[in-house]
C-alpha cells in the first residue's frame, strides 16, 4: 500500500474513537470515525420512515450518503448507534459506504480510519492496524459516562445491556463482522488510562511506519 494508513477497529467504547483521533493528531493525518457513516443512515432512514430491515431501501439511503450529514449532533446518541448496528448487517449499506471510506483512507498522504472492519475488509492492506478492546463492563461504564456528559440520561444496567446486544450483532452478522484481523496489535484497554491507551497505540503505529518504510526502500 503506498499511503501509510492506519485501521483502528474494536467494539463500541473500547476507546477506538480517542485512540484513532490522537493518532491523527500526533502524525498530522486526516481520522475517519466509519460508525458516523452507519450511524447517519439509521437516521436518515428511520425519518424518512424506512423499514430498517428491508435492505434495498435503507442501502438506497447509503448511496447517496454526503460528508455534510455526519455533522448532525443527533448521530452521537445512543438510539443512533442502535440505529447504526441495524442498518450496518446489511450487505448493500456495506457496499454503498465503500466508495467513500476507499476514497477517504486513498489520500496521497495517508489516514487514520476507525470502525469494525477496517482492518478485514475496507483497507485489508493497512501497514498499520489496531485491535482495540476492554471488557463490556469498562466499555459500558466509559459509554455511560459519556451519555451523561451529552445531558442524556441513563441506567448503567441499560447501557451495559446495549453493549453486549452490539458486541453480539456486529460480531455475528454476516457481512463484515466485526473481528481482529489476523496481522492486528491486540490492545486491551481495560486497565489502562485513556493517555496509557493512546501511548500504547502511538508505539505499535511507530514500529508499523518502521517495517512498512523499509519495505518500501527494498522494493
Ligand atoms: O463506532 P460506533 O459505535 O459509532 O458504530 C455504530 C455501529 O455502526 C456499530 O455498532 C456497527 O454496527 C456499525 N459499524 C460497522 N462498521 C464500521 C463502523 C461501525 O458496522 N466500520
Amino acid at each position: 500500500m503506498n499511503a501509510f494508513v492506519i485501521a483502528v477497529d474494536g467494539p463500541a467504547a473500547s476507546g477506538k474513537g480517542t485512540i484513532a483521533t490522537r493518532l491523527g493528531a500526533v502524525l498530522g493525518l486526516p481520522v475517519l470515525d466509519t460508525g458516523l457513516l452507519y450511524r447517519a443512515v439509521g437516521v436518515l432512514a428511520q425519518r424518512a420512515g424506512l423499514d430498517l430491515d428491508d435492505p434495498r431501501a435503507v442501502g438506497a439511503i447509503a448511496a447517496t450518503l454526503t460528508a455534510g450529514q455526519l455533522e448532525d449532533p443527533a448521530l452521537r446518541t445512543r438510539a443512533a448507534g442502535e440505529l447504526a448496528s441495524r442498518v450496518a448487517i446489511h450487505h448493500p449499506v456495506r457496499a454503498a459506504l465503500l466508495d467513500f471510506q476507499h476514497a477517504f483512507a486513498g489520500r496521497p498522504g495517508g489516514a487514520v480510519l476507525d470502525g469494525r472492519d477496517i482492518g478485514t475488509v475496507i483497507c485489508p492492506d493497512a501497514p498499520a492496524k489496531l485491535y482495540v478492546t476492554a471488557t463490556p463492563e469498562v466499555r459500558a461504564e466509559r459509554r455511560w459516562k459519556q451519555l451523561e456528559g451529552q445531558g442524556e440520561a441513563a441506567s448503567y444496567e441499560d447501557v451495559l445491556a446495549d453493549i453486549r446486544k452490539r458486541d453480539a450483532r456486529d460480531g455475528g452478522r454476516a457481512a463484515a463482522p466485526m473481528t481482529q484481523a489476523p496481522d492486528a496489535q491486540l490492545l486491551d484497554t481495560t486497565d489502562l488510562t485513556i493517555e496509557a491507551a493512546a501511548d500504547a497505540a502511538r508505539r505499535i503505529v511507530e514500529a508499523a511506519r518502521v517495517r512498512w518504510e523499509a519495505a518500501k526502500a527494498a522494493d
